[in-house]
């Protein structure tokens, strides 16, 4: 295959940025999308050019690392797949392809389609703990927890961090992410001790990294390599309800 890139190409993060044309030439449609950047990567280098940068570290689809807009989409054309996991034979010989980065305030563009994603690591910081009794492990079988209650908190833990969520939201929330973490640990016993610390914590920490609200578009659910639904939104606003009126008592 033989497909015509349109790459953003940045510096540098305030530098000015903009969409530059490469040709990808010898293309396997079993690449992946990643693969086919580093063969164009290595003519870039042999040619003594700047190689495009962009993040990816299992290639697995399991890390959250990767993080490209192809053709107006995070992640790309696939629904539930990362762009790591995204394959050439998704594309026809001699299509143009464009390539693009997270755009939010809060994930700042570093270089390329790099960007900043540490307002996550912030994010899990103000709430991502839970409090354990030390000693002797407690028997499992004495942490009753229906079926499909673990499955629910299993199935929000799915979520990799990855940021497609906020790049796909015209408000630029992080409301997916945050109500994956918040559903996770607030469905189980042992989240309980914080589960009225941790909503606020969390949803007052977004605020302050300068991510939007939630206006229910879906298009978070929709890009969502993991598919974490967004009734767990519904779920993280019942949370916050409920911890603001307990705290006014
Ligand atoms: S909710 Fe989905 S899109 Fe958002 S960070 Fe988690 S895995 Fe990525
Ligand atoms: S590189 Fe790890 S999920 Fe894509």
């Amino acid at each position: 295959m033989r497909l015509n890139l349109k790459i953003w190409r940045q510096t540098a993060p305030n530098a000015a940025g903009r969409l530059e044309d490469y040709v990808a030439d010898h293309v396997s449609p079993d690449m992946s999308f990643l693969e086919m950047l580093d063969v164009v990567n290595e003519g870039l280098v042999k040619s003594g050019k700047d190689a495009i940068a962009f993040d990816s570290d299992c290639r697995e689809g399991i890390c959250g690392t990767c993080s490209l807009v192809v053709n107006g989409v995070a992640h790309g054309p696939d629904r539930g797949t990362t762009v790591c996991q995204l394959h050439m034979r998704r594309f026809k010989d001699g299509e143009t392809i464009t390539v693009e980065p997270w755009r939010a305030k809060a994930f700042p563009i570093v270089k390329d389609p790099v960007v900043d994603r540490s307002a996550f690591d912030r994010l899990i910081a103000a709430g991502g703990f839970v409090s354990v009794n030390t000693g002797g492990a407690q028997d499992g079988n004495c942490i009753l927890i229906p079926k499909d209650v673990s499955d629910l908190a299993m199935d929000s833990a799915a979520c990799i961090g990855c940021g497609a969520c906020v790049a796909a939201c015209k408000n630029a929330s992080a409301h997916l992410f945050m109500s994956a973490k918040v559903s996770h640990l607030a469905l189980l016993p042992q989240g309980q001790v914080e589960r009225t610390r941790r909503v606020v914590s969390m949803i007052n920490q977004a605020d302050a990294e300068g991510f939007g609200s939630c206006s229910n578009e879906g298009e978070c659910e929709a890009v969502c390599p993991k598919e974490i639904p967004i009734s767990n939104i519904a779920r993280m606003t019942r949370e916050y309800v409920r911890a603001v009126t307990d705290s006014r008592r």
